[in-house]
């Protein structure tokens, strides 16, 4: 008897001990995400928005995927590039996480997908749209639950179009996202006949907007289209407005303008059209508890990048429950990723070939300090992944 139960032991030993330490990992470990993203600077609000919604998806699931406890890590990544690699390879180095979720300044998410290409690391991107990203830069391992540059701005430029503008200045923050933004809406506006006049940008992150302002008082277009989001975008369309130019001068953009700005914006807003894969005030019933739940938690109202945070802790518990945390099975992970259908407050989607999401882009209209939705300018838009090799 002695002899056969010392037998079982060793044998159970033995068992544990040819097991795969992903195996291991997966019964016991907890899976750590690691996030890196903005908390200080003009994107600050942005990034923990895309935490609280990550972590709302979490509770839901009672803090677990795969039966793994979810674990956080995370780094203020203050939307500098210079800082991107480091701090990328401290995530994956240091804290040995298991995906990376970031970022919401292209320059730094660039710097990032190239640091998990190398490494292999799962990345889920939650906001930053550089079309590289799900372009040039496509990889098995690279995902992008927002948009991209091209996406919200390509249908804009049909909407100025609609509206019968013809000349249109643009202004940005010179980066990659900004110009790809708006060479977006410049090929779809010129293909229909419109002329961009005047192509200005500024530093990343200045909001000294007065020069550009008086520059456009005398160019005197139909229209300006910019991009400007987080606190900037407050101090842009304060400025706009408070220069007297948003009577006679309509004012568009992809809808970062006016998304997790509009209380501190005040009237400022009011009436502004924009383009966005989210609105207020859409019917769907996700939407609404997902920001029922959102207001009570934080007692305030979520915004775009709420819901982006929210679908990247949705498509990663898609990947982690599919392998019953055994996240070693990567092949297995990544294939359950890309066939997932994503129940989203923006409403339902599905992701492209090369991971980027194939989603509707609203155009909104501000009214009581809310993005309402006016109607969708663009079905199930997918974006052209120029380059991906997938
Ligand atoms: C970007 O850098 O990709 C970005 C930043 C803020 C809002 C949207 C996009």
């Amino acid at each position: 008897m002695k002899t056969s139960g010392m037998f079982r032991n060793c044998l159970a030993v033995l068992a544990t001990l040819l097991l795969p330490a992903a195996t291991l990992a997966a019964e016991d470990g907890k899976l750590k995400v690691g996030f890196m993203l903005p908390y200080s600077g003009t994107y600050a609000s942005l990034g923990h928005a895309i935490t609280n919604g990550f972590k709302q998806h979490v509770d839901e699931l009672g803090g677990k995927m795969g039966g793994r406890t979810v674990e956080y890590v995370s780094i203020d990544d203050e939307s500098e590039p210079a800082k991107a690699t480091e701090n990328a390879n401290k995530l994956i180095k240091r804290d040995k996480v298991d995906v990376i979720i970031g970022t919401v300044h292209s320059g730094v998410a660039l710097a990032m997908t190239r640091v998990a290409r190398e490494t292999n690391t799962l990345l889920i991107n939650p906001n930053a749209g550089a079309d590289e990203i799900t372009g040039a830069l496509c990889a098995p391992n690279i995902f992008r639950v927002s948009f991209s540059a091209w996406q919200p701005s390509y249908a804009m430029g049909n909407v100025m179009l609609e509206r019968k503008h013809k000349n249109v200045v643009t202004l940005t923050w010179k980066y990659s996202f900004g110009e790809q933004s708006v060479a977006a809406f410049k090929e779809a506006f010129e293909k229909g006949g419109g002329k961009v006049v005047k192509e200005m940008t500024l530093p990343f992150p200045n909001t000294e907007f007065q020069p550009y302002l008086t520059e456009i008082a005398a160019l005197k277009p139909d229209a300006v289209f910019v991009f400007f989001s987080g606190a900037g975008a407050v101090k842009f369309v304060k400025d706009y407005v408070g220069a007297g130019l948003k009577t006679n001068i309509p004012l568009y953009g992809p809808g970062f303008l006016t998304d997790g700005t509009l209380e501190a914006m005040g009237d400022a807003g009011n009436g502004l059209l924009t383009t966005l894969h989210y609105a207020d005030g859409l019917d769907n019933a996700k939407d609404k508890s997902f920001r029922n739940r959102y207001a009570i938690t934080h007692k305030m109202q979520p915004d775009v990048f709420a819901v982006q945070g929210y679908d990247a802790a949705q498509l990663l518990a898609a990947g982690v429950e599919a392998v019953k945390g055994d996240i070693a099975r990567r092949a297995e992970l990544v294939k359950a990723m890309e066939e997932a259908k994503i129940a989203s407050p923006r409403g339902n989607f599905s992701l492209s070939k090369a991971h980027n999401p194939i989603q509707d882009i609203y155009l909104r209209k501000v009214e009581n300090r809310e993005n309402k939705v006016i109607g969708i300018v663009s079905k199930a838009l997918a974006d052209p992944a120029r380059g991906c090799k997938m």
